[in-house]
């Protein structure tokens, strides 16, 4: 098991913030996972989850406590019938490469959400969606250790409770309680995703007259997209979208519809609407606050150009918050988590 002391939280996230961490543990195996716990039990300390840190922020006061560092590796095809393959991917892995791994074989499920940063184990945590697919829709089950009875167990799809960017994992009095070992996702064999498509990537297709819709070709697509219109964490600094899109009821997007923003009508009849359009109404698309860049091609994104500290992004965030609220009435709710300081 591989411990580090005092490793700041930049070095560990995208969004290249924060102070520094006590301990770093990388769980490379099973067996560590109780071993990390226990020597953060022995210590009195607090412990945090983290995987490629691609949708955490860390705070200047860093964090007095054990992050563990999810690395377990491994991905297989666990069973396969003619219609059906169930893909077992273990947390640590990167989730891209389990994207790429199935559009290989052809399977399709997770195709759209190509080239989301971050590992295998955060994507059910706040439940990653994109172009019209999201994970619940093909999540089986999660293996995890469950800090409170000590053990490995088995959570099904409904157990997690997975709404928009919301799942027993992140919300709720069982936050923090499971480290994810390994999802199993059972996706189509043989099949692809069928149009009318999500907005973006049906533009796509029609644009470049793209008739096949194959795992792999939706994934070139996606990728193509998001290259386009996200920053890439390797080079860019940054948590993806930094704001929650935010459901209205028939009242409020009677109002927002009038205002000129567009109301999508999800799934499950709830409608929705694009935070990113909100900030660029308030006129902030573009703009740099405090070192923080609202991306000038997707207003829902910041960039870390220059900021020095989260104090920074703090300021950032309550301008772009506060010239939403006073324009249109909303709230917005930040979308990546806080590692909380631990200082008790
Ligand atoms: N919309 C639809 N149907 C469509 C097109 C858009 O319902 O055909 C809705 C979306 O639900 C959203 C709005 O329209 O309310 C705008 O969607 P857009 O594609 O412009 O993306 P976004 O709101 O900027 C969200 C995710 C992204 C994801 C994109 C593409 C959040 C917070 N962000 O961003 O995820 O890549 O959609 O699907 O939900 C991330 O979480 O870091 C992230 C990049």
């Amino acid at each position: 098991m591989n411990i580090k002391e005092n490793v700041p939280i930049s070095e560990l996230t995208t969004m290249r913030l924060g102070g520094k961490a006590r301990y770093v543990i990388e769980i490379q195996d099973l067996k560590d996972i109780p071993t990390a716990y226990n020597f953060a039990a022995e210590k009195k300390l607090p412990t945090w989850i983290m995987g490629g840190g691609a949708n955490t922020i860390g705070q200047d006061a860093g964090f007095a406590g054990v992050i563990l560092l999810n690395k377990l590796k491994g991905i297989e095809v666990v069973s396969e019938t003619s219609d059906e393959v169930v893909v077992r991917a273990m947390g640590g892995e990167i989730w891209d490469d389990l994207v790429d791994f199935t559009c290989e074989r052809g399977y399709s499920g997770i195709e759209a959400l190509s080239k989301i940063p971050g590992t295998v184990g955060a994507a059910p945590v706040q439940n990653i969606g994109a172009y019209g697919q999201d994970i619940a829709t093909v999540i089986e089950s999660v293996e995890a250790w469950d800090r409170e009875s000590h053990e490995l167990i088995i959570l099904s799809n409904t157990e997690m409770q997975m709404s928009y960017r919301s799942t027993i994992f992140n919300t709720g009095k069982d936050t923090g309680r499971y480290f994810i070992v390994a999802v199993n996702l059972i996706l189509a064999n043989d099949g692809h995703m069928q149009p009318p498509f999500y907005n973006a990537l049906q533009k796509y297709i029609d644009t470049h007259k793209i008739t096949d819709f194959s795992p792999m070709s939706i994934r070139k697509i996606v990728s193509e997209i998001r290259a386009e219109k996200l920053p890439d964490p390797a080079v860019e600094a940054s948590a993806g979208s930094f704001f929650k899109n935010i459901f209205v009821t028939d009242d409020e997007a009677a109002a927002v519809t009038a205002a000129g923003i567009k109301v999508w009508e999800k799934e499950n009849g709830k409608k929705m609407i694009n935070s990113g359009y909100l900030i660029e109404g308030a006129g902030l698309k573009g703009k740099e606050l405090h070192g923080m860049k609202v991306s000038d091609k997707a207003a829902l994104v910041l960039i870390n150009k220059s900021a020095k500290s989260y104090a920074d992004l703090d300021a950032a965030r309550t301008e772009i918050r506060n010239a939403v609220q006073e324009k249109y009435g909303f709230m917005l709710e930040q979308e990546p988590v806080e590692i909380p300081t631990g200082v008790k």
